[in-house]
């Protein structure tokens, strides 16, 4: 059929049309809000590099999470800074740990039930060093050790999860995590408590905002060691078919923007429940564009994350969910 017979145009004339035969939609239960987490009371400090992104303290952290239920949000992602930092990370696990009591407080209201908790595990919030594990030194060389890490990062989880985490997302790139935190999870009677692993979690400059947010950047090194070469999609592929392998529940994959055929490749081949983060650089860059009259806020925002969504996220973490939201309902 060619034209004039076919003329694509005629799907497009009005919105009305267009909304009938629109493939790929978004929906706010689908959108993940960050919130990161800070001690103290009426604590709303704003990341400089994030415009609208705060480190907040709990009570304040309790009012992103009522507006976040109210806008109908499908959860929250918690981040921690400890008050204080050494070289094991050892605020990450503990009872009264940063993200701990936060996650305690969500939970005993009841309204917002409604929204999935979800606690980022890693330890580079609470390092001293800013690295995602253990650091040996043997002069001026470092190496980061993988299976101490590994035991640190299980302990992270089922302490999470037993301060009420419904479901664990490490982001730490170690090997052999996933399977030692179903297990940390299983022992501490956590069996129904889902693993979202960051599978597939690439090296990237995007991340360059978050650290300013969660003070995590290494102090020396990179990530290079542990996070994935940008470089490699078949590789991305056997890191997801590992942690599937060790248990994985669902995944992330991350970045989003620069790295959609890796997402795209993904969906085609796994059944399990993927969803994308949608990460600070991405978010701050447009916001720097919003800043300056560049782009259009809104379109820009929508576009952005319809991209990611038909890409193959069933669900995505950005820092755009209320705003998102906000247009959506
Ligand atoms: C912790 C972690 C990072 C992000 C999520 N979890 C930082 C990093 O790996 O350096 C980045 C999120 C973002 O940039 O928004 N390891």
């Amino acid at each position: 059929m060619n034209f004039p017979a076919t003329r694509m145009r005629r799907l497009r004339r009005t919105e009305a049309m267009r909304s009938l035969v629109r493939e790929t939609h978004l929906h706010p239960g689908a959108l993940i809000y960050p919130l990161f987490i800070c001690p103290g009371e009426g604590i709303r400090k704003e990341i400089s590099s994030m415009p609208g992104v705060f480190n907040l303290s709990i009570d304040e952290a309790l009012k992103e999470a009522a507006a976040s239920a109210s806008l109908g949000l499908g959860g929250l992602l918690l981040f921690g800074l400890p008050a204080e930092k050494d070289e094991q990370g050892t605020g990450a696990w503990a009872e009264d740990g940063i993200v701990q009591q936060a996650l305690r407080a969500i939970k005993q209201d009841r309204k917002l039930d409604s929204l999935v908790t979800i606690a980022d595990v890693c330890l580079c919030e609470y390092t001293s060093h800013g690295h995602c594990g253990i650091v040996a030194r043997d002069g001026e060389e470092f190496t980061i050790e993988n299976d101490s890490s590994v035991a640190l990062l299980a302990k992270t989880a089922a302490s999470l999860a037993a301060a009420g985490a419904d479901i664990v997302a490490p982001s730490d790139m170690m090997d052999g995590r996933v399977e030692a935190i179903r297990e940390a999870l299983d022992a501490r009677g956590k069996q129904d408590t889902p693993v979202m692993s960051y599978a597939s979690k690439f090296s990237s400059a995007f991340y360059g905002p978050f650290r300013e947010a969660a003070d995590s950047a290494p102090q020396f090194g990179d990530r290079k060691s542990y996070q994935m070469d940008g470089a490699n999609l078949r590789e991305a592929m056997r890191e997801i078919d590992q942690d599937i392998a060790e248990g994985a529940d669902m995944l992330l994959m991350k970045p989003a923007m620069p790295y959609l055929d890796v997402l795209r490749e993904a969906r085609n081949r796994y059944d399990l429940p993927l969803g994308a983060y949608q990460v600070s650089g991405e978010y701050s860059m447009l916001q720097a564009a919003f800043q300056r009259g560049w782009l259009e806020p809104e379109r820009a925002m929508m576009e952005s994350l319809l991209g990611i969504r038909r890409a193959g996220a069933d669900f995505i973490v950005t820092y755009f969910a209320k705003e998102a939201a906000k247009v959506l309902n």
